[in-house]
């Protein structure tokens, strides 16, 4: 088994799983304008946004989650079977990707189709990771943290930069077809943040039918249906003996496993890279903290978040055209 990766448009990708053919083919991916893209950097969010959405869908009926797997409901686009499976399935599609904006289907921006985009804070996203890297076989091992999270933050693991991924993506925050929302305001408010889902979607349900999504998209729920919990996975890919795919399901794990040192590099690195995004996210100090506190250093795990600092507008048209590719994150 090769673990080797390979580069496209200057993002990285493991062999194992996908191809610079079917990067092409996703970048001409048919879109329909009633297509639902469930868009997320890597361990961000990705299958529990997953469940809501099929479970919206279903008017929180669980049938569906309990009978087909999470990767056929909301296939990956950027694999070739999971496009295949996308190109297969019935309308309205709901449909994954990791791919950053300027690798994302074309056709995508002068639809009417929506993105639905999860964020999570960095450095549970990069402990996510770490653990996901040793189960997931494509990647490379990830050998220690200390040098993980160094690749991390030069943007050298598959799917590249997490800040230019999310940089790249809050371009086009503000449009009508674009909702982001972090992981953080699930935990929180997951009942609050499904109903603004339906809002978004167009899709109102009844408080049961809102209470019954909440319910079959727990943590405790996912981890026990097969469907959602990748034990279906082939060992070749997912080697689950090694680690659960949901794996603690918290905010501020990371809290557990970066040093003091460590944790202030990475946020010396995050106020360099988010520099003028003019977002404030879950995880962000307070408006007038002193320099070298982020939010990432002073709020304690489960602590809700004080604002999601991410302005939606009201409807209108379309998107406009893709925006530029984004350059490769230079070293921090
Ligand atoms: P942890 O590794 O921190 O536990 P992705 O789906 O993008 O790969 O993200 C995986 C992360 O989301 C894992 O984080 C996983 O446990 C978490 N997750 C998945 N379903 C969840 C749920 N219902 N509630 C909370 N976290 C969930």
């Amino acid at each position: 088994m090769s673990r080797g990766y390979f580069t496209h448009g200057g993002v990285s990708f493991p062999r194992l799983l996908y191809s610079p053919r079917g990067l092409e083919a996703a970048r001409e991916f048919p879109v329909e304008d009633d297509d639902v893209f469930n868009v997320t950097y890597q361990k961000s969010g990705t299958v529990w946004m997953l469940e809501i959405l099929s479970l919206i869908r279903s008017d929180g009926d669980p049938g569906w989650c309990r009978s087909v797997p999470n990767w056929d409901r909301g296939p990956w686009l950027e694999t070739l079977l999971g496009l295949r499976r996308a190109r297969g399935n019935p309308r309205p599609r709901l449909i994954s990707s990791h791919l950053p904006v300027q690798l994302f289907p074309r056709a995508f921006f002068t639809s009417k189709a929506k993105v639905i985009y999860t964020v999570r804070n960095p450095k549970d996203v990069l402990v996510s990771l770490f653990h996901f890297s040793r189960i997931f076989r494509p990647y490379k091992d990830p050998g220690t943290l200390e040098s993980f999270m160094d690749q991390f933050l030069r943007g050298e693991v598959p799917f590249g930069s997490w800040f230019q991924h999310v940089r790249g993506w809050l371009q086009l925050r503000g449009h009508p077809n674009f909702f982001c929302i972090t992981y953080e305001e699930l935990q929180q408010d997951l009942r609050g943040s499904v109903t603004r889902l339906c809002e978004f979607l167009g899709r109102p349900l009844s408080a049961g039918a809102i209470d019954a999504v909440v319910a079959n998209a727990s943590f405790a729920a996912m981890s026990q249906n097969p469907m959602s919990n990748f034990s279906l996975s082939p060992l070749f890919i997912l080697d689950l003996r090694r680690g659960p795919f949901l794996r603690k399901g918290v905010c501020g794990d990371w809290r557990n496993h970066l040093s003091a040192e460590q944790s202030a590099r990475f946020d010396r690195a995050y106020r360099r890279h988010m520099a003028g995004l003019g977002v404030r996210f879950p995880w962000d100090p307070p408006p007038g903290s002193p320099p070298g506190g982020t939010a990432a250093e002073e709020t304690p795990p489960g602590t809700p978040p004080d604002s999601p600092g991410i302005p939606q507008t009201p409807p209108g048209p379309h998107l406009p055209s893709p925006p530029p590719p984004t350059h490769p994150t230079p070293p921090p």
